[in-house]
């Protein structure tokens, strides 16, 4: 952790820029970022600020006052947050979910830098996408990101939300039915042998669940190999583990996997560039990243 923050060179003019959350313990983005800073020589050091509830208003008026250029929001503020920014992205507000404010001189830009994470990812398969049937595992802020993704972006023909409390799927069909006119959206409770036929008829699954996630590395949202085959892309945004058991399976079905770190590293990369306007090096911070979990 500590050789890429050894050179940072603090000065008059260094910028602070930052995220907000709570817990904040284990996110990768301070190493990513000041990496990156390091890397391009650029004037910037990024702090991570563990927040709660209650001190979330305070921590924007703190920002502002001593001149933070913007924050990253990690859970539990993403949703919260929105109603203190003056201005948000369109991505922001569909999805309803900030994950990158921009301190313009005391006016707070609210973003949703997930959106392009996950556009990122797929961009290469666009073309596979387009008129496609896909399913979303999950129905919660990320699976929104998701959802807005695939159907501002990526033009797919049916969405399929598949979630533990299918309440939560049928409030996401009609929420993206009047916002954004896509009536094309079936939903299905979580239980694995029901939805393998639906999950085996998608060209794309993604999870956007927590299913799966390090410390419950041996859980996945099925377990059963028909839900995948050779024809697949199959897209765990979790990055902790790389390799979730939901990819292996895939993978051992011969479908094409991808985990979570490329959108980690692009969600980033859009942040870096709202505060800097310089590019990331991502393929430089995509390697650094991979080693980090081998350790
Ligand atoms: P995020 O903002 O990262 O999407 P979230 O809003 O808490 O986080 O959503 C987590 C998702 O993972 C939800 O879809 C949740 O299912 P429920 O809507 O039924 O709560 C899903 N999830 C979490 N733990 C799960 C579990 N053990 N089994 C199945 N689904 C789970």
């Amino acid at each position: 952790m500590g050789i890429m923050q050894s050179s940072i060179n603090i000065n008059n003019n260094t910028k602070i820029v930052g995220v907000i959350g709570h817990p904040i313990k284990h996110t990768l983005s301070p190493v990513m970022h000041n990496f990156a800073y390091n890397k391009l020589n650029l004037d910037y050091v990024y702090l991570p600020f563990d927040i709660s509830t209650t001190g979330l208003q305070d921590s924007l008026k703190g920002m502002i006052a001593l001149g933070i250029k913007g924050f990253n929001v990690t859970l539990p503020h993403k949703e919260r947050i929105m109603e203190y920014m003056d201005e948000l992205s369109d991505s922001a507000k569909i999805v309803g979910a900030v994950n990158t404010v921009v301190n313009d001189n005391g006016k707070l830009l609210g973003y949703n830098t997930d959106v392009t994470g996950i556009m990122k990812t797929l961009e290469e398969y666009k073309d596979d996408l387009k008129g496609a049937t896909v399913s979303v595992l999950g129905a919660g802020g990320a699976a929104r990101s998701a959802i807005y993704t695939l159907i501002r972006h990526f033009n797919v023909k049916k969405i399929n939300i598949i979630n533990r409390t299918v309440e939560k799927a049928e409030s996401l069909k009609d929420y993206f039915s009047s916002k954004m006119l896509f009536t094309k959206i079936k939903t299905f409770e979580l239980i694995p042998p029901d939805v393998t036929e639906v999950l085996a008829k998608s060209k794309l699954i993604i999870n956007t669940s927590s299913v799966g996630m390090s410390p419950d590395e041996d859980d996945s949202p099925t377990t059963i190999p028909e839900s995948f085959n050779s024809k697949q892309i199959v897209f765990d945004i979790i990055y902790n583990p790389e390799n979730t058991k939901f990819l292996e399976l895939a993978k051992e079905q011969g479908a094409l996997t991808i985990n979570g770190l490329k959108m980690f590293v692009e969600q980033g990369a859009r942040s870096f560039e709202l505060w800097t306007n310089e590019p990331m090096p991502t393929d430089q911070i995509l390697e650094l990243l991979s080693k980090k979990n081998e350790i």
